[in-house]
């Protein structure tokens, strides 16, 4: 088994410590809320998002205007136009440009207003969120500030796989609590009836998190032959990516939960799989039966996440957020993610 070591920053610091600097937040019957942290959140689908198409998102208590170009690129604005304050959810992507309904002043790719009827256009400007696109997800970053984003995303190993099934759900509980719950092995048998061996502890890099585990169902441990380790990374508290691998099936499960902070203490959950060859398939593999076999088996995968995410949602819906865990041993992994997580808010 390999050393923990402190994430970088925690200068080893014990959790209440570390946590003695995330703001200070209000405090009702289910504890302080955290604030909204940093990093990249998933909006939307890039299927949903079609070439013309425009969305309004909730995010972090606000809404996000997605829009595409002809071009095939993608953009997110603030949601009131400068003009008179229309929402721009209603406009249309015109020639190029995000067209207001209300007025119909036009807005190019940069913001600028290029076009008012009847006039000159005014010195006005949207103002963007950056955004990126990875594996089907649209995501947008939330700075504490107007800086320009202090990370990416690491591309996945696969950067053109991208999922076939999806589920989501509302969570109402904070985004920190979502992704502490793959770290929190004590759990997974307790809740899910899964039995976890921690081949890696959590290793952090800057924002980015990652581990590996064994597991197999209590009732069916013969199923640890059937799976490969899991492997997840975390990139900041929105984006979670596990991989395993069914080695006597030649296949490989990508899943992805992007968790997205919509208003305080609520969280919209997304998981997504892909399934794929666990290497090269050959050419003799028939290749007509693999797409079908591969999205069945994603569909299967999801189905089995779901249902146990379905038992983890009735905790997170009444739980209150423990600044000061009376951690056990065997909860080391905890406590080292909390002191990871204080990266992403604003200092106290
Ligand atoms: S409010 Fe948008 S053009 Fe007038
Ligand atoms: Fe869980």
């Amino acid at each position: 088994m390999e050393t923990r070591v402190d994430p970088p920053g925690s200068g080893g610091r014990d959790t209440a410590d570390a946590q003695r600097r995330v703001p200070a937040a209000p405090e009702d019957a289910r504890g302080p809320e955290l604030p909204y942290p940093s990093g990249w959140f998933c909006l939307a689908l890039s299927r949903e998002l079609a070439p013309g198409r425009v969305l309004t998102r909730r995010f972090a208590g606000e809404d996000v205007v997605l829009y595409r170009t002809g071009d095939g690129r993608p953009h997110a604005v603030r949601p009131y136009c400068p003009h008179l304050g229309a929402h721009l959810g209603s406009g249309t992507v015109e020639g190029g440009n995000l067209v207001c309904p209300f007025h119909r002043f036009a807005f190019a790719p940069d913001g600028t207003c290029v076009h008012a009827p009847g006039g000159p256009a005014p010195r006005a400007r949207l103002e963007h969120h950056p955004l990126r696109e990875r594996n089907g997800f649209v995501l947008v970053w939330r700075g504490h500030d107007a800086t320009p984003p202090a990370w990416e995303i690491p591309e996945a190993p696969a950067a053109d796989i991208t999922p076939t099934a999806y589920w989501t759900a509302d969570v109402f509980t904070h985004v920190q609590d979502l992704a502490e719950n793959a770290i929190d092995y004590r759990h997974l048998p307790a809740l899910h009836g899964v039995a976890v061996e921690e081949i890696a502890p959590p290793r952090a890099e800057g924002p980015c998190l990652a581990g590996r585990l064994r597991m197999a169902p209590q009732r069916l441990p013969a199923m640890k032959k059937l799976m490969g380790d899991y492997s997840y990374a975390l990139a900041g508290l929105g984006y979670f990516r596990t991989e395993t691998s069914l080695p006597p099936l030649g296949l490989a499960i990508h899943m992805w939960a992007m968790n997205t902070p919509i208003a305080p203490r609520h969280t919209r959950m997304l998981v997504a799989v892909a399934c794929t060859a666990a290497e090269q398939p050959q050419p003799s593999a028939l290749p007509l039966l693999r797409r079908p076999l591969y999205r069945g088996v994603a569909r299967a995968m999801l189905w089995a996440a779901a249902g146990a995410l379905r038992d983890d949602v009735k905790i997170w819906n009444i739980k209150r957020y423990e600044p000061r865990p009376r951690l056990a041993a065997g909860d080391e992994a905890i406590g080292y993610y909390r002191r990871w997580a204080c990266q992403f808010y604003p200092p106290p």
